[in-house]
């Protein structure tokens, strides 16, 4: 008698099923691919969920880990690096064709307790370089890219050079930046280098000036020869904030005259205020994707391109921003059952097939 799915799953058979992909599966999976496009996945999730696994390998040409390359997961005590989970995640990436991203190297958040020992500008520049050297290294020619200092710029700047305080700030000022990057280039020298940021993308006074930040802060990084490569704009849409379609084209085309590319690398959209009918919201959903998209492709095509997770069946938009009127979430390109939704449409609009 064949084994229960719940059976079948339980007995790690599964771990070892989806790993290898036939042949013929692989190609049908590559058809439905995007040229650059991918998502975040969580392990955990990856792992218990084949329906998940087959959609990833239907549409993504790369992928993200949502947690497992975080400072938490990853340092559990100073001397320990708990690679496993990550291994698995670019073990499943290389086995089914795809690249993986690194996220993230230098974090104000969910750093482990152990960090608060650290009392020195000498200590933590040494705990800093040794974390993104060890790091780095493990996955030296596996990873495509990595954010390497992720959200800099605090939520409500008051100017452009107002940056965000965190451990590293403290002890070592604003040339902590350069530091990891140098320390992620000599590395891995072929990974691409980012510097990743949410609410850069609206039509609002604090958006535009945290935008503006953001552009500082490159600069300044590439003024100090910095090894800087791309900007990442997580775009964490809002269905009721509207997109600075002029601004965000005029500030990708500045960054892509000064050399950088920009990549969009958390694409969501908190749906909590929108309408209740599906295909109402979808439809506004959608629409704010395309506004963005158009506004970042203005001055030339996005080569990469990642959502926060790739079904409503996985987003933390759903823990951390649920709807008032208790019905689900929908905030990704696949509905909680894998099928594609009008944002899959508009991701199809500003990718190509893979060839
Ligand atoms: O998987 C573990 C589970 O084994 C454990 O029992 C449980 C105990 O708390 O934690 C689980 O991990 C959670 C993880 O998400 C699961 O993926 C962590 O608690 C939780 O803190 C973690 O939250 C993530 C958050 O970043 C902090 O790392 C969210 O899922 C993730 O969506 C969010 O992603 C961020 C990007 O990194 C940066 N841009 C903003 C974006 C949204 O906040």
């Amino acid at each position: 008698m064949n084994p229960s799915r719940r059976e079948f799953l339980g007995s790690g058979l599964a771990a070892a099923a989806w790993l290898t992909l036939p042949g013929a599966r692989a190609a049908s999976a590559l058809t439905r691919r995007r040229s650059g496009f991918g998502a975040a996945v969580a392990w955990a999730d990856l792992h218990a969920d084949p329906d998940l696994a087959e959609a990833v390998k239907t549409y993504c040409t790369q992928i993200v880990p949502v947690y497992e390359l975080k400072w938490g997961p990853l340092r559990p005590t100073r001397d320990a690096f708990a690679f496993g989970p990550a291994d698995a995640l670019v073990d499943f990436a290389e086995r089914n064709e795809m690249k993986m991203r690194g996220h993230n190297l230098v974090w104000y958040y969910g750093l482990p307790d152990w960090t608060r020992e650290i009392a020195s500008p000498a200590e933590a520049e040494r705990e800093l370089t040794r974390h993104i050297e060890t790091v780095v290294s493990h996955y030296r020619g596996r990873l495509a890219s990595w954010d390497v200092v992720n959200e800099p710029i605090p939520d409500n700047p008051k100017s452009s050079r107002d940056r965000r305080e965190t451990l590293w700030t403290h002890f070592l000022g604003e040339s902590y930046a350069g530091i990891a990057f140098r320390a992620a280039a000599a590395a891995d020298p072929n990974a691409r280098l980012v510097v990743n940021e949410y609410d850069v993308e609206f039509a609002d006074p604090t958006s535009q000036m945290k935008r503006a930040a953001l552009r500082r802060f490159a600069l300044d990084l590439l003024d100090s020869g910095a090894p800087l490569h791309a900007i990442g704009m997580q775009c964490h849409l809002r269905g009721d904030r509207p997109i600075d379609r002029d601004g965000v084209t005029r500030f990708v085309a500045e960054m892509r005259d000064e050399g950088l590319d920009v990549y969009v690398t958390e694409l969501d959209v908190q749906d909590q205020y929108l309408p209740a009918p599906a295909a109402e919201r979808d439809a506004i959903v959608a629409q704010r994707v395309q506004d963005v998209l158009s506004a970042i492709s203005a001055p030339a095509p996005i080569g990469t391109l990642l959502t926060w997770g790739l079904s409503d069946r996985y987003s933390w938009i759903s823990q951390m921003f649920p709807r008032p009127d208790h019905t689900p979430n929908r905030p990704l390109p696949l509905d909680a059952g894998f099928q594609p939704k009008p944002f899959m449409a508009a991701i199809e609009k500003f990718t190509r097939p893979l060839a």
